[in-house]
């Protein structure tokens, strides 16, 4: 399967996820990062899983769809309020299209809720992983700054 595209995939998040933001002033830019920073982890769940890293598990490939959707389901709130701090990668785009923004974010937990339950081999997992990397990046591409 595509193996360039799981360590391709894995890499960009699993490298921003060890690049996860300390000391930021603001607390609820904090917040809305940790949020992010928590489905990168349940990404890598999926990836290490799907690299043959870590044994396969349905149930915990499951569990950590399951837990993406629900961190999803924050993001709304989490990025409402347009607050600053100079450690963000927050587009000011997110305030002026957040309609559009928060459709992303509930595409992302839609999605993964669908997904949650479907993973029973290896192949249906690194489907899962792909269909959730790419509403990632997707959202990533166009308000965040210097990311996909
Ligand atoms: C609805 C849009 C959106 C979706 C969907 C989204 N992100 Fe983000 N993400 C952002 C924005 C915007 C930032 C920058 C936030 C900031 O710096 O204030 C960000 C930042 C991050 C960060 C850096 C956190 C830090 O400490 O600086 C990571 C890691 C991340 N996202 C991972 C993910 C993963 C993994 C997914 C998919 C499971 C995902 N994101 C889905 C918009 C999104």
């Amino acid at each position: 399967m595509n193996r360039n595209w799981i360590a391709l995939g894995l890499a960009a998040v699993t490298a921003t996820a060890a690049l996860a933001h300390q000391n930021v002033q603001n607390p609820a830019v904090q917040a809305r990062m940790d949020n992010m920073t928590a489905l990168a982890r349940q990404v890598e769940i999926l990836g290490t899983m799907a690299r043959g890293e870590t044994a396969f598990d349905a149930a915990a490939a499951n569990a950590a769809l399951d837990r993406i959707s629900g961190q999803a389901n924050r993001i709304i709130d989490l990025f409402e309020a347009p607050e600053t701090d100079p450690q963000s990668e927050a587009r000011a785009g997110i305030w002026e299209n957040f309609a559009n923004f928060s459709g992303r974010a509930q595409e992302l937990e839609l999605l993964a809720a669908g997904l949650a339950g479907s993973v029973e081999d290896r192949g249906s997992l690194v489907t899962a992983l792909r269909r959730v990397g790419a509403s990632c990046s997707g959202c990533h591409e166009d308000y965040r700054l210097n990311r996909n």
